[in-house]
């Protein structure tokens, strides 16, 4: 981190790690989140104090603000000052969270960012309607920059839908791996790229460069998901926010999961891990306990590993394009930070 006075430390905003070659770029990306987080409150208030309440709840718990973040920093390659910056990274930020609270119903979540979920805390109908509202707030405002704003958030919302759904009814006889590669283009990558592609257009970037930031956050983003659900397996809850071992907890089948039913290693590990993991959702607390302390050993979280840094140097080649200046080399940070993710 550059570690200016207007930093994003002093935002609460550094938990991403990135590598500002240049004070300035870190201070202008600052700037710009600091104003995300005063609009973000505003354009969450409601009249009806539950839903005013609920609304607020998951906006103030935290959260990396990763979206807004790609917003900023895909707007450098234009001017990072102009209004509809900060607009476009509320468009984002604000779907990224509704489908956080329709998820945690879906994945039936204890906690989000580190605060109990709104599912847990107001019951599922409260999620979901709370998850509309904010999705309304976000087309209230994509509506202000326009008709292609209001388009492109909308096939966003669709392409990420789509991966929710393809998620919940499984690959249907495709290649499992395969289908969930599919699955988290579509759910994560899908918005990432959005995000990516915002910060050029609304920042005025050539359009060369805007086509290679979206291809950019798209890679980047499903690097970012595989990462999510490494953590899941391997992070403990204070580092994440999150309850680990949900997703093997709710039998959503990721990555490592994957790697290990389908790995054919013999030693007594793998074969163990298969049998429990081949059951479906792993739900009994001490069968949970063993497949989680498996995974974290095996031989498929490594290879996981693996494949979320390919990911990141495929990103990274999307760059090609830019000019090679210090926002890009923040860009390309951003690839070793989520390679080495660990919190
Ligand atoms: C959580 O997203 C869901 C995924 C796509 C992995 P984030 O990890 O960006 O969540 P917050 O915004 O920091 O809470
Ligand atoms: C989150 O999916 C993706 C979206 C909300 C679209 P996950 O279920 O994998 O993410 P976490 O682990 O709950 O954050
Ligand atoms: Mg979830
Ligand atoms: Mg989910």
């Amino acid at each position: 981190m550059g570690g200016t006075a207007e930093g994003l430390a002093a935002l609460g905003l550094d938990t991403i790690g990135l590598d500002f070659a240049d004070a300035r770029v870190e201070t202008s990306v600052a700037t710009m989140l600091a104003s995300v987080e005063t609009e973000l409150r505003r354009n969450v208030e409601s009249a009806d104090p539950l839903v005013a309440e609920a609304a607020l709840h998951l906006t103030q718990a935290g959260g990396k603000r990763f979206r807004p973040l790609l917003v900023a920093l895909g707007a450098q390659f234009g001017d990072p000052t102009a209004p509809e910056v900060v607009s476009a990274a509320l468009v984002v930020e604000l779907t990224h969270l509704a489908t956080l609270y329709h998820d945690d119903v879906m994945d039936e979540a204890p906690v989000r960012r580190g605060a109990q979920s709104a599912n847990s805390r107001w019951g599922n109908s409260v999620a979901i309607l709370v998850g509309d509202f904010l999705f309304a707030r976000a087309a209230d405002i994509a509506a202000e920059l326009g008709p292609e704003a209001v388009r492109l958030q909308a096939r966003t919302f669709a392409r990420l839908v789509h991966g929710q759904i393809a998620e919940t009814v499984g690959p249907r006889g495709a290649d499992p791996v395969r289908h969930y590669l599919h699955v988290i283009a579509e759910k994560t990558g899908s918005l990432i790229a959005t995000s990516a592609r915002f910060g050029g257009l609304f920042g005025g970037a050539p359009a060369r460069h805007v086509e290679a930031l979206a291809g950019y956050g798209e890679t980047i983003g499903v690097a970012f998901q595989l990462s999510d659900d490494l953590l899941d397996i391997a992070s403990e809850s204070v580092q994440s926010g999150k309850t680990p071992g949900t997703d093997l907890r709710e039998g959503v089948p990721t990555l490592p999961v994957l790697y290990a039913l389908a790995s054919e290693d013999g030693d007594a590990s793998s074969a163990r891990l298969r049998e429990i993991l081949t059951l479906g959702p792993v739900t009994d607390d001490a069968l949970h306990a063993e497949a989680l302390g498996l995974l974290r050993e095996s031989p498929a979280l490594k290879r996981a590993r693996e494949t979320v840094r390919s990911y990141a140097e495929e990103a990274r080649t999307c760059l090609a394009p830019l000019p090679d200046t210090a926002p890009r080399q923040a860009l390309e940070s951003l690839c070793d930070f989520i390679a080495d993710r660990t919190g």
